[in-house]
């Protein structure tokens, strides 16, 4: 009886196997990186594509109703940087922006002016300068009553002249 021939299995010698697992290990990480090559471009893509847009608040202020404002009063907005003031002649609206630097005053309703922290301007409730370094009066922003009867201020452009809401 002839002896058995032994046929070699179809995995072949033990270091083709490991040749083929290491083709397959390097084909993985290949495509690993180009997946993670691939998502990296899109992000930045996508950035670049988005559009590069600051959104800020409405210059239009709801104030509200006009009797929130008693008369011979001065309201500060702090969030909207403005007075709300109800003088003999009617409602203004003033920026509480001071024109020296831009810092942000306050009302000082003891003293009854509005004053300037940073660098000490003072300024009466019309926002003309009593003194200090404040090169401009505060502006007076436009203050109208819509439809519903409710206040609106525009913080955009400052008026030339004075403008009263009379109630
Ligand atoms: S910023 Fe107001 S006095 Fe300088």
């Amino acid at each position: 009886m002839p002896d058995e021939v032994k046929k070699p299995d179809s995995a072949g010698s033990p270091g083709e196997a490991c040749a083929e697992c290491s083709r397959r290990r390097f084909a993985k990480i290949g495509l690993g990186s180009v997946a993670a090559a691939g998502a990296g471009s899109a992000v930045f893509g996508y950035s670049f594509l988005a559009p590069n847009v600051l959104y800020e608040p409405s210059p239009i202020v709801d104030a509200g109703k006009p009797d929130r404002y008693p008369p011979d009063s001065v309201t500060p907005d702090t969030q909207s940087e403005i007075y709300i003031v109800h003088g003999p002649e009617g409602i203004y609206t003033l920026s509480a922006v001071c024109t020296h630097l831009g810092c942000l005053t306050a009302w000082k309703p003891e003293l009854g002016i509005i004053a300037c922290p940073c660098h000490g301007s003072k300024f009466r409730t019309d926002g003309t300068k009593i003194e200090g370094p404040a090169p401009r009066p505060l502006p007076w922003l436009k203050t109208w009553v819509d439809d519903d009867g409710g206040l609106l201020v525009d913080r955009s452009e400052p008026l030339e002249q004075k403008q009263f809401v009379r109630i």
